[in-house]
């Protein structure tokens, strides 16, 4: 037996210098598994069968045929699967979207909706016949016109209040030396992560065993436990590896329809999603419809602040993609009004998608204040900086910090903004105009309740065992380090397990929540076990293991506007004969937290700000009126900024540690894509002078709109 001892002369600290991802060699070399990738013995694959309609009845589902092609072993649809518990309350304080809970009536609420499932022997096998089944339906019309002013829209909660309103907006309008009144659209948005949605369902001695691809284990696995009525300890979730989730990784009908197969055949079972199945089952950001009101004295002050918000949802499940958020912490006024309301249409759910809520809301709020800024004569920096609020607008609260201004400093130093000329379609370069604009962030800081193990080993070296999800963001890597420092030894003493339901409650990969809930348990875990461990002391065999749980740490924090915050900046050129508009150089200035490895944050926020280029320009998903369905759902027709949409991005950050964090963190997934949008937005009209409220900015649409020069 070896001595582990924590080694009392410490090194220095692993937090706050950059580190490769932990498993990066494997993930390069394709030693790392996806869920869709792993053997298992005897596996079957299903493969699902989506409506052709986009609302009515399915009147028969005709097996028979299918049944007898080669490799077929099952076809489950509402006629024969069983039935599952769908009036629960699930870990995020909701029901899952009802798309999941497959084949439970012969209901069609949208195009694209699980009617089947096909399982064969092998997954050509299960392709070939579920494109050759025949499902027959009972034909509706259908809605899908989403465009504000529908008077079946409604105000509805989500995970906040449907609206907030103090003092007499009408009246501080009416008062105010410059008024913005202007209604901005953004569209249907998709995650397109590289990694499909695929889950493998086996029971093994009694217990239920789940290989999938998601953003929490227990979460999922909590989800399953009671959507079929089962003992928490016979579910075990399991996602090693996963290629993007972004919101979309949750409870979808891949995983309930595995599990159903599984149980039925007796054998594992895989179903994979296709990425047109993708498009209409895994949900997406809805379209949005805002309206925004601003008044301000002479120089800029806010008297007045209204932001409303429409997004759809489906017939089946009530999602609000609540828009008007960042105006409830970002600017205050003596009257100020806030309101997100959904309309039910014959779509597909929407759900979580990076920065709900803020991707949109920032990008009407953000473009509505540069108007203002026109209007005033005011730089767009200075009028952010005039309208900085003491407290919560809206909450009354005090901030934990709200760092803004020195984003907005240190981002106006670094790319060149003083000096401007303020006046739009000015600069040309060839048949190019040239613009640069700004835009605010920001994105609540939050954690969840988390358990955590970390084991002393006999040879010397730790492992720490946590349910946390690395979706990508190089979460498994962070806790490599924030373990390390905890125990005061090298990261290369440490190896962190993650993604096992088995391993205790933890919340989920959301939110930008992961890293700073899993740390903050890991480091309480590890400190206590550094405490226990006597140096020179041999380390039994069995090693020593202390266990921590966050629940009761999280519960004593008090109530403050808990946010990081970010100044966005961006220079577009608009080509003035083709009306595209190409970024040339963007900066964001974060302050967000402790940045646990700046090698992997860095991504995160150029991440997030390459999503903003994408937002702004490039993403649109179309629905056709006559089928409820989209145009070129597939990544061909659906473009993503590519490496030649994007220029060089700069991401940093300013000193920012949340000083009621164990480790400083308050997490970056999500705040690089605020405001991002909007900064390009603005650099747009900087060039044009043409103010485009609707994204994304097309070619066709900045030639329509035409602006001097265009
Ligand atoms: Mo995210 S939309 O919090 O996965």
């Amino acid at each position: 037996m070896t001595t582990a001892t924590t080694g009392r002369t410490a090194p220095a600290g692993a937090v706050g210098t950059a580190h490769p991802r932990v498993e990066g060699r494997d993930k390069v070399t394709g030693a790392a598994r996806y869920a869709g990738d792993i053997p298992f013995a005897d596996l079957a694959h299903g493969r699902l069968v989506l409506s052709t309609v986009a609302r009515g009845r399915i009147r028969a589902v005709e097996t028979a045929d299918v049944l007898g092609m080669p490799g077929v072993l099952a076809v489950l649809h509402h006629g024969n699967a069983p039935r599952v518990d769908t009036d629960y309350t699930g870990m995020l304080g909701v029901p899952p979207d009802p798309t999941a809970a497959v084949f439970q009536h012969d209901r069609i609420p949208h195009a694209g909706w699980p009617v089947a499932l096909v399982v064969a022997e092998t997954p050509e096998q299960a392709r070939e016949a579920a494109e050759a089944l025949v499902v027959t339906y009972e034909r509706q019309p259908h809605d899908i016109a989403f465009r504000a002013g529908r008077p079946d829209a409604y105000p509805a909660d989500g995970h906040m209040p449907a609206a907030t309103e103090k003092g007499d907006l009408e009246a501080e309008l009416a008062a105010s030396a410059h008024v913005v009144d202007a209604e901005y659209t953004t569209p249907e948005e998709h995650h397109a992560m590289m990694e499909p949605h695929a889950a493998t369902a086996l029971w093994d001695g009694g217990r239920l065993e789940v290989v999938d691809s998601n953003q929490g284990t227990t979460w999922i696995a909590d989800e399953l436990v009671k959507m079929f009525s089962l003992e928490p300890s016979a579910v075990r979730v399991r996602s090693e590896h996963v290629g993007g989730g972004f919101g979309s990784k949750g409870l979808r009908a891949h995983q309930v329809a595995a599990v159903m197969a599984a149980t039925a055949l007796r054998r594992p079972v895989r179903v994979v999603l296709t990425r047109r199945q993708m498009f209409s089952l895994t949900g997406y950001r809805s379209p949005t419809t805002q309206r925004i009101r601003l008044g301000a004295d002479a120089d800029g002050r806010l008297r007045a602040l209204e932001h409303r918000s429409l997004n759809q949802t489906s017939t089946v499940w009530e999602f609000v993609e609540p828009s008007s958020g960042p105006a409830r912490v970002m600017y205050d006024a003596d009257a100020h009004r806030t309101v997100n309301e959904v309309v039910r249409l014959d779509v597909p759910s929407p759900t979580w998608m990076r920065a709900p809520g803020e991707a949109p809301g920032s990008f009407a709020l953000e473009a509505a204040l540069d108007e203002l800024a026109e209007r005033c004569g005011v730089d767009p920096v200075e009028l952010r900086l005039r309208n900085e609020p003491g407290r919560g607008p809206v909450s009354g609260l005090p901030f934990a910090g709200r760092n803004l201004a020195a984003c907005f400093r240190e981002g106006a130093r670094r790319f060149g903004w003083a000096g401007r000329d303020p006046r739009p379609g000015v600069r040309r370069e060839g048949r190019r105009l040239l613009g640069t604009g700004t835009a605010a962030a920001s994105f609540p800081a939050g954690a969840l309740p988390a358990t955590a193990a970390v084991t002393a080993q006999a040879d010397g070296t730790f492992t720490v065992r946590i349910a946390a999800a690395d979706i990508g963001t190089g979460a498994r890597t962070a806790l490599t380090l924030v373990a390390a420092d905890a125990l005061r030894v090298a990261p290369d003493r440490v190896r962190v397990r993650i993604g096992d339901s088995d391993f205790g409650p933890a919340g989920l990969a959301g939110g930008s929540m992961g890293t700073r809930s899993w740390a903050w348990a890991v480091t309480a875990a590890a400190e206590e076990l550094r405490d226990r461990l006597v140096p020179g002391a041999a380390v039994p065999p069995e090693g020593i293991t202390v266990r921590s749980d966050t629940t009761a740490a999280l519960g004593a924090l008090a109530q403050q506007e808990r946010h990081s915050f970010g100044a966005q900046f961006a220079e577009v050129a608009v080509d003035v004969t083709t009306g595209e508009v190409r970024v040339r150089r963007m900066l964001g200035i974060f302050a967000a937290g402790r940045i646990v490895n700046p090698l992997t944050a860095r991504s995160q926020l150029v991440g997030g700000m390459t999503w903003g280029i994408s937002m702004a320009l490039h993403e649109e998903a179309v629905r056709d009126h006559a089928s409820g369905g989209l145009y070129g759902a597939d990544l061909a027709g659906y473009h993503i900024a590519t490496h030649a949409d994007v220029p060089a991005i700069e991401a940093d950050w300013v000193d920012d540690p949340d000083p009621d964090d164990p480790v400083g963190i308050k997490g970056i997934g999500e705040i690089g894509v605020v405001g991002a949008a909007a900064a390009v937005a603005n650099a747009v009209w900087h060039a044009t002078g043409v103010r485009h409220r609707s994204l994304p900015i097309r070619p066709d649409r900045v030639l329509r709109a035409g602006g001097p020069g265009v």
